[in-house]
């Protein structure tokens, strides 16, 4: 099904000066890029999309590493575009990623590991939400 993911290209990444050669990535796998912008987490930001995991060990060091500088947040669609972000971005810790992954290739810890992907349709639907008015997303018809 057609779908859209809410990536996030993070503070480590952004520092790397790695925005494009990420957009390409995306781009060359087939997403369509329908929404974007570069922002600088406050900690309540950071706190809020990160809510669910606010009750494990490394929540305090996730919220002050993903405030520590800018991001780029974008929705991205793409027939199955879940399964298909997670899989260019590879496992969580760099470590186990595949080859040709984008943590592979660009992450060096799991604390700072270069990108976010949402991780199911629904999260997906609330992630988007989270950062993006309806008005803000372009529907790419072309
Ligand atoms: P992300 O997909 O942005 O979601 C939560 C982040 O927490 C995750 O990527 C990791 O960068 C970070 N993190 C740190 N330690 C862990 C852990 N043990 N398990 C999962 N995520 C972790």
């Amino acid at each position: 099904a057609l779908e859209r993911t809410l990536s996030i290209i993070k503070p480590d990444a952004v520092g790397k000066n790695l925005i494009g050669a990420i957009y390409n990535r995306f781009e060359t796998a087939g997403f369509r890029i329908v929404a974007a912008k570069m922002m600088h987490l406050s900690t309540e930001q950071a706190e809020g999309f990160y809510a669910e995991h606010s009750e494990r060990p490394f929540f305090r060091a996730l919220v002050d590493f993903m405030t520590s500088g800018p991001v780029m947040v974008q929705a991205l669609e793409a027939e199955n575009a879940v399964r298909k972000h997670r899989d260019i971005m590879g496992a969580t810790n760099p470590a186990d990623a595949l080859a040709g992954t984008l943590r592979a290739d660009y992450a060096e810890t799991i604390d700072e590991n270069a990108v976010h992907g949402s991780d199911s349709v629904e999260s997906a639907a609330r992630e988007i939400a989270y950062f993006f008015a309806d008005e803000e997303i372009c529907s790419r018809t072309r």
